[in-house]
């Protein structure tokens, strides 16, 4: 496996040291979280040991704590079952120059015809490279360890030029997103993949294609995880959570809440963001168990999507879940 493991540290109080150079997620993702930085910097807890996060997406929360210095040296792992996803992570890290090299050749083919391009790139290339990397399988080595820094480069371009910047396969796991509208898109931003491949390739960081449930294998008391799933519906066609083939079932919600309230028990700091559909304030709000455990749910405001086909923004109230005590400011 492409990690990174280092030794357990007791937890570190959070200095405001300078922290190093300014680093952006260099994908965009469905429900990114960049627009809720300031809410989820209150539950920041003021020492801890690990940080974790188990649904990584883009990493917002992530590149801003590296970002800010929050992180020091402490263990960090960065885990999502979207093995695409965390093949282009771990592409950058270990290979960072020659993604540079193919992203920079796929904007030039870009400025020139650029619907031919994106049409030409997902399906004469990028679907057929991804189908030849065998399927998932425990006794092989996963997707994402033999992803390559030209599968990677072909991400980044389809992320940055697709619609919406949407993630979604077809039902025989083909990337389906169709090119989005955009004039003169930014594709190749080659100083930020460089500062995101030196956050990454820090000793302590692991990057790694997993499963949320695992945490609790090595979770220890005082560590810091941030589960940002995908969120529960809020009506039939509220939401999109198909970041991966079977996306994320009420069963999976509920197996969330379980490991979420164990991890609180253990003394773990844990904060978690989701949508204010009833089944969470019933597995949250609601539930004796989890209020017992110390969780609390706090509503804020964030700007999102709030139509099915991403079209069209507005306020929305969302949940962050909490045994946290949020800092003051405008709760
Ligand atoms: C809302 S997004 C996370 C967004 C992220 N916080 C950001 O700022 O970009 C949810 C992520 O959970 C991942 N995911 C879905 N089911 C999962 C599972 N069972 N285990 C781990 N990750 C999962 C998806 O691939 C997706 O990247």
């Amino acid at each position: 496996m492409r990690t990174v493991t280092t030794q357990r540290r007791a937890p570190l109080s959070v200095s405001d040291a300078p922290g190093p150079e300014p680093v952006r997620p260099f994908l965009k993702w469905a429900g990114g979280k960049r627009q809720l930085l300031s809410q989820l910097a209150r539950f920041q807890p003021a020492k801890f040991g690990a940080y974790c996060e188990p649904f990584l997406g883009s990493g917002a929360l992530f590149f801003d704590l590296h970002s800010r210095g929050v992180l020091g040296d402490r263990r960090v792992v960065l885990m999502d079952n979207n093995a695409d996803l965390i093949g282009s992570f771990l592409s950058v890290r270990d290979d960072v120059s020659r993604v540079i090299r193919s992203l920079k050749r796929l904007s030039d083919a870009h400025q020139l015809e650029p619907s031919v391009c994106y049409y030409r790139v997902r399906d004469q290339r990028f679907n057929p490279a991804r189908r030849r990397l065998a399927p998932n399988d425990e006794s092989t080595t996963r997707r994402s360890e033999r992803y390559t820094p030209a599968l990677a480069a072909m991400l980044i371009y389809l992320n940055h030029t697709g619609f919406n910047g949407l993630f979604r396969l077809n039902s025989s796991g083909g990337f389906n997103v169709p090119e989005g509208r955009y004039v003169n898109p930014r594709i190749c931003d080659a100083s930020n993949l460089r500062a995101v491949a030196s956050a990454l390739a820090r000793p302590g960081v692991e990057v790694r294609e997993d499963r949320f449930e695992s945490v609790c294998e090595w979770a220890r008391p005082g560590d810091f995880l941030y589960f940002d799933p995908p969120y529960a519906p809020t009506s039939a066609t509220s939401s999109f959570t198909a970041y991966t083939p079977g996306g994320f079932s009420v069963d999976d919600q509920r197996r969330l809440q379980q490991i979420v309230v164990e991890l609180a028990r253990r003394g773990c700091h844990v904060l978690l963001s989701n949508s204010t559909a009833p089944e969470i304030t019933a597995l949250y709000t609601d539930n004796v168990v989890a209020r017992a455990a110390g969780l609390r749910a706090h509503r804020v405001t964030s700007r999102r999507a709030i139509n099915s086909r991403g079209t069209a923004r507005g306020l929305v109230d969302e949940y962050l879940i909490s045994n946290i005590s949020p800092s003051s400011s405008a709760e």
